[in-house]
Parts: structure tokens; C-alpha cells; sequence
């Protein structure tokens, strides 16, 4: 059976598809066979963003993406990871079942202090229960690339008693670029697109 690698967050917009979008491509670049489910049925969602690769006909994704009604286990069965992008503001029922079904749940999470507190309060909940504590991970992302907001944010939240990824994902325009054409950062054409690459492969090569 693949692994399966959940992305969820307690506030919406935080940047869950961008992540999930870039950590199966990674992934697929370092030639596991990956494919992303999508269950956030809104507008911006990874769905959605393969859908606007297609059209606009240019490199597209390199894996593929399926909505959750649409998903079939013999398709899942003989791939190597399984991506899941969710929607923000997760039912704590559905929490619980997305606990149960990944092998690692990935929070990501901006660097301010707003967005730091709402993440405290989603791994105090996911803490509440021995596995999921052990497979739930904060990604800080959308990481202003200078100054020291990330590094900071990452010791607060260990302090805090989070588990946090090393990599720190940098806010770079070639993210906004990618969703709009329907592809990975690493294949628009932007001064910082092979910057933003390497902190999603680092990221990958974290978490598998
Ligand atoms: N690392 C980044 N650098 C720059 N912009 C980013 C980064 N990550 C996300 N963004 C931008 O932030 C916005 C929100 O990102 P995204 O849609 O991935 O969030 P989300 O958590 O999936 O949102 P929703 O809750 O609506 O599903 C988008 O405009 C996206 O392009
Ligand atoms: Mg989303």
C-alpha cells in the first residue's frame, strides 16, 4: 500500500495546496510513483490547478490528480505515495479520520503570530492522541526569505512542544505563477523558481 502524506491546517489559505501540489512533485521528480487526491471540492484547490495546467496546455503536472468522489483503489494500489490536500478548517471528527488514514500529517503553517497560535491549537488537538501525535508535522511556509522569521517561528513552536520540519518553505512569487498556469514552480520561467525547487525537493527528502 503507498504512504499516504495528508496536508491540513486549521486556517484556510495558508497555503495546504501549494504545498501538497509541490511535495508530490518533488516526489515524482526523485522518481517515486505519486499521485494527489484532491478533497477540497472550492475553487484554488489542487483539482482544479491540474485542470488549468490541461487547458492551458503547457508542461502541466507530473502526476496524477484525483477529486475524492473519483478516487478508485485499484488506481491507488500500485503507486508509491498518496498526497492528500484537504480543506482548511478541518471538523475535529474529520481530523481524527484523516489521523487515521495518513502515515504522516503534514500542517503547514505562515510565520505569524496569528497563524502560529491557530497551529499550536490544531497540534494541541493532534497531540490529544499518541499516533496522530507521532505522525503530525508543522511546515512553516510562505517564509518571508530574508530576515529571521522562519528560523524564530520554528524555535517557538519546539519550545511549544510541536514537531517541525527543518525546511523552511520561502514565499516566492514562482508559487503564485505556478498555481495560475497549472504547474510546478520548478517549470515557470522566474528569476527564483529553481530557489523555491530546492526547499520543496528538501522538504520531500524530510518526510520520505
Ligand atoms: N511558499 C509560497 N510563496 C508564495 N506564495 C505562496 C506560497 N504558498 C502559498 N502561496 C500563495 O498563497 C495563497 C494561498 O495558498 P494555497 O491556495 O496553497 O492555500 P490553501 O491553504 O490551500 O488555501 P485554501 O484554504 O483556500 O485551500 C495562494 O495565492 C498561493 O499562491
Ligand atoms: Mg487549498
Amino acid at each position: 500500500m503507498p504512504k499516504v502524506l495528508a496536508v491540513t491546517s486549521e486556517k484556510g489559505g495558508v497555503g495546504k495546496s501549494t504545498l501538497a501540489v509541490h511535495l508530490a512533485g518533488a516526489l515524482a521528480e526523485r522518481g517515486l510513483n505519486v499521485a494527489l487526491i484532491d478533497e477540497d471540492p472550492r475553487v484554488g484547490s489542487s483539482a482544479r490547478w491540474a485542470v488549468r495546467g490541461v487547458k492551458l496546455g503547457g508542461v502541466g503536472l507530473p502526476f496524477a490528480v484525483y477529486e475524492a468522489d473519483d478516487v478508485k483503489p485499484k488506481k491507488l494500489a500500485a503507486l508509491d505515495v498518496v498526497v492528500i490536500d484537504t480543506e482548511g478548517r478541518p471538523k475535529r471528527k474529520e481530523l481524527r479520520q484523516l489521523a487515521d488514514r495518513a502515515d504522516l500529517i503534514l500542517v503547514p503553517s505562515g510565520t505569524s503570530a496569528l497563524e502560529l497560535e491557530a497551529t499550536l491549537e490544531l497540534m494541541d488537538f493532534l497531540q490529544g492522541d499518541a499516533d496522530a501525535a507521532r505522525k503530525s508535522r508543522v511546515v512553516l511556509t510562505r517564509v518571508p526569505p530574508v530576515g529571521r522569521a522562519g528560523e524564530e517561528a520554528r524555535e517557538d513552536l519546539r519550545e511549544a512542544g510541536a514537531t517541525v520540519c527543518n525546511t523552511l518553505v520561502r514565499a516566492y512569487a514562482a508559487y503564485v505563477r505556478a498555481a495560475e498556469l497549472g504547474t510546478l514552480a520548478r517549470d515557470v520561467r522566474d528569476p527564483r523558481a529553481d530557489t523555491a525547487w530546492e526547499d520543496m525537493l528538501a522538504l520531500s527528502r524530510e518526510v520520505l
